[in-house]
């Protein structure tokens, strides 16, 4: 586990703090766009509320309900699926930077990933898009993430929208651990993403 980053059990011995708990839903395809460029992977992520990309998921009060319990009713409330979530899914958790609204009770981040089949990702997509109690709220909409480069961008210009927290590091990580993306693919992606409206 990298510096700063701690277990689900050292995050759950802070008694003071705040929990979020996010998930990166994903599956494998076959699909290719434009009937020639393979997109590999399907990566569920979301264009929140407040304009900023990032995870299905939410806080949870572990007082209340386990963490997975309060990640699987944000799923719910945020996507109109159930899914239980395990803690085998769970991958790290981290310190958010302390805010100043409230910079007693610290939030710790709490980050899942969950491989399913492409049929559960196409149903939480259509379900999300019509059944969820958040679609139009608190979530505009689920996106996909492209992970193919073109002549246009592709995943460069994802990388370079606004994203909340340390979502877009959750992604990056996550697509370099499970070899999702080359890593010289993703080196490249990285570099345009930094030229992009700057
Ligand atoms: P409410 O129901 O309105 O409370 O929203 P919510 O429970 O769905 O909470 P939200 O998803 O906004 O997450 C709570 C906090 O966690 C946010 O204010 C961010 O600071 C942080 N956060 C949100 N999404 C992500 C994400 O994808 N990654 C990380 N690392 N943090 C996130
Ligand atoms: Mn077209
Ligand atoms: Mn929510
Ligand atoms: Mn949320
Ligand atoms: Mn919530
Ligand atoms: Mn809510």
């Amino acid at each position: 586990m990298a510096s700063g980053q701690l277990s689900r059990v050292e995050a759950l011995a802070c008694s003071g703090c705040r929990h979020a708990c996010h998930v990166m839903l994903y599956c494998d395809t076959e699909t290719q766009l434009f009937g020639r460029i393979p997109i590999r992977h399907i990566i569920l992520m979301q264009m929140r509320f407040d304009g900023l990309l990032g995870f299905p998921g939410g806080l949870v009060n572990p007082q209340e309900e386990t963490l997975e319990a309060g990640l699987s009713r944000e799923l719910l409330e945020e996507m109109g699926v159930a899914l239980p979530i395990s803690v085998e899914d769970h991958v790290d958790a981290c310190y958010a930077p302390a805010s100043t609204p409230s910079p007693s009770s610290r939030l710790i981040t709490h980050f899942y990933v969950r491989k399913m089949d492409e049929e559960q990702i196409r149903e939480a997509e259509i379900a999300a898009a019509s059944t969820a109690t958040d679609h139009g709220l608190e979530v505009l909409g689920m996106v996909r993430v492209p992970l193919y480069t073109t002549k246009g961008g592709g995943l460069a210009s994802f990388l370079s929208h606004s994203f909340i927290g340390n979502a877009r590091s959750q992604l990056l990580n996550s697509l370099l651990r499970l070899n999702l993306v080359a890593p010289e693919e993703l080196h490249k992606a990285l570099t345009h993403s930094l030229k992009i409206h700057t």
